[in-house]
């Protein structure tokens, strides 16, 4: 194929619903700093600081953490925590607040953050696959 051809394709393609992963930066620094906040009011009491987990709630990070999310999608670990937490009072934030609490997961994970905000849009969302390596 032509280089120039090539090239628009590859424009074309990354335009439409290209799988990522969590090692692409798929969520912004700022973004997950409104996370962080709406973590500490609505999370951080059962799953503790830097979400090591507490009493009764389980690690939101590390490998344990890792390991049972590989292979699966951003948009899975958003519908559970949109549809079940806070365990209290499931539902009660907006999709932004969950997408914002997402990428404040993958950031205290130590997923790259990158130009773009993660969407709140679970579609989109199930995309982006979680691997635990690279
Ligand atoms: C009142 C305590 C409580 C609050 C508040 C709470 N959680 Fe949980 N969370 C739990 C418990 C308990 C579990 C384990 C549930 C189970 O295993 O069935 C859990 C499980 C989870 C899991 C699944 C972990 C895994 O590895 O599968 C995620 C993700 C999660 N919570 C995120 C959040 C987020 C984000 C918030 C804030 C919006 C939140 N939780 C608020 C108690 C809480």
């Amino acid at each position: 194929m032509h280089r120039a051809s090539a090239a628009i394709l590859f424009v074309l393609l990354s335009n439409a619903a290209v799988p990522r992963s969590v090692w692409d930066g798929v969520y912004t620094k700022q973004q997950a700093g409104r996370g962080q906040s709406a973590y500490r009011e609505a999370c951080l009491k059962c799953h503790g600081e830097n979400l090591m987990g507490g009493e009764g709630a389980p690690a939101l990070a590390g490998d344990e953490f890792l390991h049972h999310w590989n292979g699966k999608t951003a948009g899975e670990l958003f519908e559970l925590i949109r549809k079940t937490m806070p365990s209290e009072d499931p539902g009660s934030l907006s999709r932004r607040q969950y997408a914002d609490v997402v990428a404040y997961i993958l950031s205290v994970n130590e997923f790259p953050g990158g130009e773009k905000e993660l969407e709140s849009e679970t579609e989109s969302l199930n995309d982006i696959r979680i691997e635990a390596r690279r």
